[in-house]
């Protein structure tokens, strides 16, 4: 292992410790280095791949084989933090067996420390225990879980009335107990996840989920402004990269049309000799 790289245990550590913790989703190898440079804490390789480098629909049609590919770009720029892949709906619902022999692709064939999987009903609990029990660290994901958003009702606010917050209490209860390290929370109310939050001893991480929770992820392309897509209510956009990259690519083409580019700088010669030979 490399010195200084993050481990599960640090990242358990950091809520005994009180620090915040900072995941971000990259899904290739130079932004993957931009993360691991500003020293995030985790890196995820979501299956929001579907969505943001894809440009399919939803999740759903996301394949081990591509996120497998993806982790393994993104494992080549990581030097500090901790890799989190998603595993993809339905590599871990179908058996156990299956489900630990796909975990376990996500460290042996991407280079990844853990896997994070959606859900935490009877089921996902006995797949959460097996590949934990095969010594493989898995992170859970609770509320609006997007492989699964249609038996939810839709892309809405989890756990509103006191019965729906008090199942996701319960199921927050049962990851840990299952042996999850950490337990992402996507929008629910920020009271219940504050509340969720102080019951647990693992590090709960936020999207959608108020301040509270002991860390926030989001959505890379979402909070640097390269999504054109519809913008859910908790992203925050901290750069409008779409802008600066139209911005850029216009006075490319522009310059190619004048053919003010490629100049001098940026060519190279031949001596006027050779070129008289020739
Ligand atoms: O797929 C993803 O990017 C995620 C985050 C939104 C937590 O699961």
């Amino acid at each position: 292992m490399k010195k200084n790289k993050l481990t599960v245990l640090d990242i358990i550590k950091k809520k005994a410790q009180n620090q915040k913790i900072s995941m971000l989703t990259a899904y290739d190898y130079p932004m993957a280095c931009l993360l691991d440079d500003i020293g995030i804490d985790i890196v995820l390789v979501g299956d929001s791949l579907g969505n943001v480098v894809l440009g399919q629909d939803s999740t759903i049609s996301v394949t081990m084989e591509q996120m497998l590919h993806h982790t393994q770009a993104v494992k080549n720029g990581i030097k500090k933090a901790l890799l989190v892949a998603d595993m993809p709906f339905m590599s871990y619902n179908v058996s156990i067996e299956q489900t630990i022999i796909n975990a376990g692709r996500f460290l042996k064939q991407a280079g990844a420390d853990a896997i994070k999987l959606e859900g935490a009903n009877s089921r996902i609990l006995q797949m959460v225990k097996a590949v934990v029990e095969a010594g493989i660290p898995v992170m859970g994901h609770i509320g609006l879980t997007p492989q699964t958003a249609g038996a939810l009702g839709g892309f809405k606010v989890q756990g509103k009335d006191a019965n729906a917050a008090k199942q996701i209490l319960e199921n927050a209860l049962a990851l840990e107990k299952a042996g999850c390290f950490s337990i992402v929370f996507e929008c629910i109310p920020d009271a219940l996840a504050a509340l969720i939050t102080q019951r647990l001893s693992i590090p709960t991480i936020g999207i959608g989920a108020g301040p509270k929770c002991d860390g926030q992820v989001l959505v890379t392309p979402d909070l640097l402004g390269l999504n054109q897509r519809f913008t859910p209510k908790f992203v925050k956009k901290y750069a409008d990269l779409s802008a600066i990259i139209k911005k850029a690519i216009s006075e490319f083409v522009q310059e190619v049309n004048e053919e003010k580019f490629p100049d001098k700088q940026h060519s190279f010669t031949i001596k006027p000799e050779e070129l008289n030979d020739l």
